[in-house]
Parts: C-alpha cells; structure tokens; sequence
C-alpha cells in the first residue's frame, strides 16, 4: 500500500486470527471514550501501512499505545516549561501504558503473545530503539501529525504553552523518526500542522 490508509482499513489478502479482530473491536470501545482517540486509531492504520505482515501484537500496541492516560493517576507533563523529549516524563508514560495495556489484554482473554508482546513496543513508542519500537515510532508520529493539528494549536490559544512550543512539538514529532522511509509520510502532515498553528496564533493577534 502505498497511498493514505482507509479508517480502520485491514491489508487486503492478510488473514487475521479472530482473537486479533475480536480484541481490536473490544479496543475501538475501549477508547472511544478517549479524548486521542482517532490519533490511537490511525495510529494502528499506520502500522499496517509501514509493515502490513506487522506480528499481530504490534497492531494491537499501535492501537492502544497512550491509553495509561486514560486512567487517572498517570504522570503529567508541564506542556509549558517540560522539553517534549523530556526522559522523565516520557519513560513514566510509555512504562505505565505498558502495563495498563497488557493488563487489559490480559484482563480480556488475550494469549500470552499479545500480553507479552505488546510491553516492548509500547515502551519504545517515543524514542524508538528496537525494530518494532522504531515502527511504533513512526506509526505515533504520523498518526499525531496526521490527527493533531486541532489538539497542537488548542495548547497555544489556551495558553498552556508558546506557540513557539507547540510548533516544537509538532518539529520533534517529526525530527525523531528513525524509521527513514516513514518520513515522507510524516513531513506533509506535520507541514500541514504547523501552518494550521501559525494561522491559528496570527488570527488571534488580530482581534
Ligand atoms: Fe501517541
């Protein structure tokens, strides 16, 4: 496939097991309620893109990658005045979305595989580091730019951060892709992005 995924679009000629089907339709529930939500969905969209012979359990961990947020206790990230690739804050997130992830799984009948299978990746969803954390990655980062754009310039006309800040984060969400074929997906989105910011703040300053 080389062209945008269609919404929630399977590989054409891959068989999924129905446990995988069935898990991801008990996700799409999950987190509908979610305030990311078509970032998580585009997220899972976009690894079938990168890899469609991706290992089932990567799907899954595309899909539901950010849901520790989703369930109060979690680490907060002072958008003002905290670097986005802060170490800290970005470890505390991709740890305990780990854990909540495969605790749900496991809470939902899932085999052992998706359980174990899907701690690695979601671990390394913000740096990258091993060949499926580097896929995570890059699904992450151009679902976020692809869907963002809307959430990224809201932080700047609420004042929770600059504008300056805000396009920081749409610039990293792109600048750390390892994955090198993935970037040509990401740049126009997070083009298109910051564009949609800058517009956004310059129409501010004029009223
Ligand atoms: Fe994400």
């Amino acid at each position: 496939m080389d062209v945008e995924p269609g919404w929630r679009a399977l590989p054409a000629g891959r068989e999924l097991s129905p446990e995988l089907l069935r898990l991801r339709e008990e996700a799409f529930a999950w987190l509908e309620p979610y305030y990311d939500r078509v970032h998580l969905t585009r997220a899972a969209d976009w690894m079938l893109v990168l890899a469609p012979d991706a290992p089932e359990h990567l799907v899954l961990a595309a899909l539901m990658h950010d849901l520790e947020r989703s369930v109060p206790g979690g680490p907060s990230l002072d958008k003002a005045n905290t670097s986005w690739d802060d170490l800290a804050y970005n470890t505390a997130h991709t740890h305990r979305s780990a854990e909540v992830v495969s605790g749900w799984l496991r809470d939902h009948g899932a085999p052992p595989s998706f359980v174990d299978g899907v701690q690695q990746p979601i671990r390394e969803h913000e740096f990258g580091g091993s060949p499926e954390g580097d896929l995570m990655q890059a699904a992450d980062s151009i679902s976020f730019l692809e869907a963002n754009g809307d959430l990224v310039t809201g932080w700047a006309l609420r004042g929770e951060c600059t504008v300056q800040k805000s396009e920081e984060k749409l610039r990293w969400m792109y600048e750390r892709i390892r994955l090198e074929r993935a970037r040509r997906w990401a740049l126009p989105y997070m083009e298109r992005s910051i564009d949609q910011l800058r517009r956004a703040a310059a129409g501010e300053q004029q009223r």
